[in-house]
């Protein structure tokens, strides 16, 4: 038997991605930039434990046995099966591809609340099992048949997703562009605004915007584009202000396509708004300070959880008037989901 156990964080999209060109394959209507944040926060771990003597392939999610029909899970699993059986072992190892697997998987963080559990959960799955099956090279393009955002938790620090333009996949893959430490001292906060699980999936929302929205065309033959190259540059110059803004703009953007869609998706609460009103009342008070340079930014994922992005300088400050301004129900644990610093990969 062999076994193997991994961790992935969630990464947080800083440029969206929102649209699928091909559903089956998962590939994107645009490319996309994220940030993975650090291990020792919010994480995926996958315990996989291969054997010539499993009679079947068996999984569980946060404690529970789940079935192994979800069409992704077996995207994945028959992927990693596919390359391992192209590889040479050696002796008994040699049909290693074809044993069945057992899979364990858990999050320390909510699932399905948007909070990128499935970005996590997936790079998590297809890293443990490349391991466990002895597979090597990119599995970017593996984890991205789980969910499209997974594939880039494969790598940390600054991740950006290339759509790519083949038919069958193989150039839209996840690739770094930039170390944890590229922006020092960067802190996250996240606001858990509802833990529960949302109304409307990604991939429904998406479908949907697709196929409703008028404003989605804008995003992607114009405003969505323009945006990854400025976030490039961003990136490239060190230019936290402009990250700032452009991290800001996508996120509304994205939610304003959901708006559009018929019926609606929406994802952001009151309270969404109220803590991307305050944070924008703190931006505006930086600029006047002429400290733009501490300026904060939020986004948020298909859900109504907010993602902080601050320089430490001030992230004590941010998240003091945050816990004044939306002070938690008493019974509510208050130190679960509240910081991490963007860094590693999929270990
Ligand atoms: O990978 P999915 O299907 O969970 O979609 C993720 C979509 C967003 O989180 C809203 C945006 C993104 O780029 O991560």
């Amino acid at each position: 038997m062999k076994t193997v156990t991994c961790t992935a964080p969630v990464n947080i999209a800083v440029i969206k991605y929102w649209g699928k060109r091909d559903e089956k394959l998962i590939l994107p209507l645009n490319d996309s930039i994220s940030f993975t944040l650090s291990q020792d926060e919010m994480c995926a771990k996958t315990t996989v434990s291969i054997s010539p003597t499993f009679t079947e392939d068996k999984f569980w999610l946060n404690g529970k046995k789940e079935s192994l029909e979800n069409p992704r899970v077996q995207n994945c699993l028959k992927e990693i099966r596919r390359r391992a059986s192209k590889r040479k072992f050696e002796g008994s190892d040699e049909n290693v591809w074809s044993w069945h697997v057992h899979i364990c998987s858990e999050n320390n963080f909510p699932t399905a609340a948007g909070l990128a559990s499935s970005a996590a959960g997936y790079a998590c799955l297809v890293y443990a099992l490349g391991q466990v099956y002895g597979v090597e090279g990119d599995l970017s393009s593996v984890a991205r048949q789980g969910s499209g955002s997974a594939c880039r938790s494969i790598h940390g620090g600054l991740v950006r997703w290339y759509k790519g333009e083949a038919d069958d996949g193989s150039d839209s893959v996840a690739r770094p562009i930039a170390p944890p430490d590229h922006f020092p001292n960067l802190r996250v906060i996240i606001c858990v605004v509802n833990a529960g699980q949302k109304k409307t999936g990604s991939t429904v929302g998406m479908k949907q915007t697709v196929a409703t929205s008028s404003l989605m065309q804008h995003r992607i033959s114009v405003s969505v584009t323009s945006r990854i190259e400025s976030m490039m540059k961003a990136i490239k110059e060190k230019d936290w202000p402009t990250f700032c803004d452009l991290t800001i703009a996508d996120s509304n953007e994205m939610h304003a396509v959901c708006l559009d869609t018929f019926p609606p998706c929406v994802y952001m609460t009151d309270t969404s708004h109220a803590v991307a009103s305050l944070l924008h009342k703190y931006n505006d008070l930086k600029t006047i300070e002429s400290n733009i340079n501490h300026k904060v930014c939020y986004t948020f994922d298909a859900g109504p959880n907010a993602c902080i992005f601050a320089p430490e300088a001030v992230a004590e400050e941010v998240l003091a008037l945050l816990l004044q301004a939306f002070p938690p129900p008493p019974a509510q644990a208050t130190d679960d989901y509240v910081k991490g610093i963007p860094s590693q990969p999929a270990t």
